[in-house]
């Protein structure tokens, strides 16, 4: 769709025009005033305009706004220097990027360059990004058809998904296991790239099985193959930690990062990896980045994380994130068009009745404009699936006022 000469993607048929936005909360041009349940898709986890971080890009601007790839300004170096210290010890070394597509595309790279192999593994109807490479590991060809060929060598697969009996995820597990061993044994995979556990772009919310990570990581480990964790989406507490890697302590080669890394503020991305990957590779891969890590970027991102870590995020989104489940299941549980909730942290997927339409729209898009009339701003798939991502700092009234716009809107078809 084009408005006001801005070409949309069709995620939505409409456009809110956003005016204002304060913690977890936004006004459109009308000054109707909206509770966020999407932080922007994982971005703003510390809520909207956050003043702290406002604040320190506004000093940084003032002293210095650009520095070129070949240069460094000293709060970039503060920056990196705080991120490796936040992640796991041996991921040590930062590319600079300005985004998660970027991020996940130098990962690509690095891996390939590392192993000196060429075949990717990516899941099906993950979102990793929009480049020709990551839209061939995750998208499946029919849609991409018109812009094809995409990347020359990419192995799709399935995202096993927990399942309601537990017996039944392990058995899934399983059988995801035995596929993936067989694909690795060959030995020519370069990397799997791969949210830790839970697909959080995309709007579905598919989550894998307890012991997942751990899977993929031994699985790589063995053959020889770069495990590549995605943390754009699960990255800055949204799953109830501060890395989506720490839910079940697997550490990959290399982890990608952007969205609430500088919490809307500024456009940054970064890839983190190991010194000896980074040694061994640097020379055969391309990652100069003209935007990336600008200085006022860097402020925002090390305030954000100083933020993170100062108030244990972490430790209240898994907290909400479990509360909005159970008040979801107790409001919705046996109403014919809920079908199920599930989640990790405050990512949580919402199924609605997908044979249910309303005339020509799916109850999923009705529910997420009624509920928008209604005074909540909501995120959803179009088939069945709206996906929960509010502030992280909401306050447990807006939590709970959310909740209720939701609840009626949905009982409301
Ligand atoms: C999990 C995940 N990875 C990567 C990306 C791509 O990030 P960007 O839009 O910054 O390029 C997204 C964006 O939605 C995402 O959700």
């Amino acid at each position: 769709m084009i408005k006001n000469k801005i070409l949309y993607s069709n995620f939505a048929s409409w456009v809110l025009d956003i005016v204002k936005a304060k913690g977890s909360y936004i006004w459109d041009k009308k000054g109707k005033r909206l509770i966020d349940f999407t932080s922007a898709w994982n971005v703003t986890n510390l809520g909207w305009n956050n003043p702290e971080i406002t604040a320190v890009m506004i000093n940084q601007a003032k002293k210095n706004n650009c520095v070129p790839g070949w240069a460094a300004d000293p709060i970039q170096q503060k920056y990196a220097s705080l991120l490796t210290q936040s992640l796991p010890e041996k991921l040590s070394v930062v590319i600079r990027a300005t985004g998660g597509t970027e991020a996940n595309e130098d990962a690509l790279q690095l891996a390939r360059a590392y192993t000196g192999r060429s075949q990717i593994i990516g899941f099906s109807n993950a979102y990793n990004g929009h480049s020709m490479a990551i839209l061939a590991l995750t998208f499946s060809p029919q849609s991409t058809k018109r812009i094809a060929p995409l990347m020359g060598k990419a192995i799709q697969m399935s995202f096993p998904r927990v399942s309601d009996s537990p017996g039944e995820s392990q058995k899934r597990l399983k059988r995801f296991g035995k596929k993936l061993e067989t694909i690795l044994a060959k030995k020519d995979v370069a990397g799997v790239l791969v949210e830790p556990g839970i697909i959080t772009g995309g709007g579905s919310t598919a989550i894998a099985p307890k012991g997942f990570c751990q899977l993929i990581r031994r699985l790589t480990r063995e053959y020889g193959t770069l495990l590549i964790f995605d943390e754009v989406g699960t990255g800055f507490s949204r799953c109830g930690k501060l890395f989506g890697m720490e839910l079940e302590g697997a550490v990959p080669d290399i982890v990608t990062l952007a969205k609430g890394m500088a919490n809307g503020a500024a456009g940054i991305g970064a890839v983190v990896t190991t010194q000896e990957i980074a040694e061994k590779s640097y020379q055969a891969i391309q990652f100069y980045s003209t935007f990336g890590w600008m200085p006022p970027a860097c402020a925002a991102a090390l305030k954000t994380l100083e933020i993170h870590k100062r108030d244990k995020v972490w430790l209240k989104a898994k907290k909400d994130g479990d509360y909005l489940q159970a008040v979801l299941k107790r409001e919705l549980l046996g109403h014919p068009n809920f079908e199920t909730v599930n989640g990790i942290g405050m990512e949580v997927g919402l199924g609605l009745n997908k044979d249910k339409k309303i005339g020509k729209v799916s109850l999923v898009d009705k529910v997420v404009v009624r509920a928008r009339e209604k005074g909540l701003f909501l995120v959803g798939n179009h088939e069945n699936n709206i996906q929960l991502m509010p502030p992280l700092t909401i306050t447990r009234k807006d939590l709970d006022k959310g909740i209720e716009i939701l609840v009626k809107a949905i009982k409301s078809f």
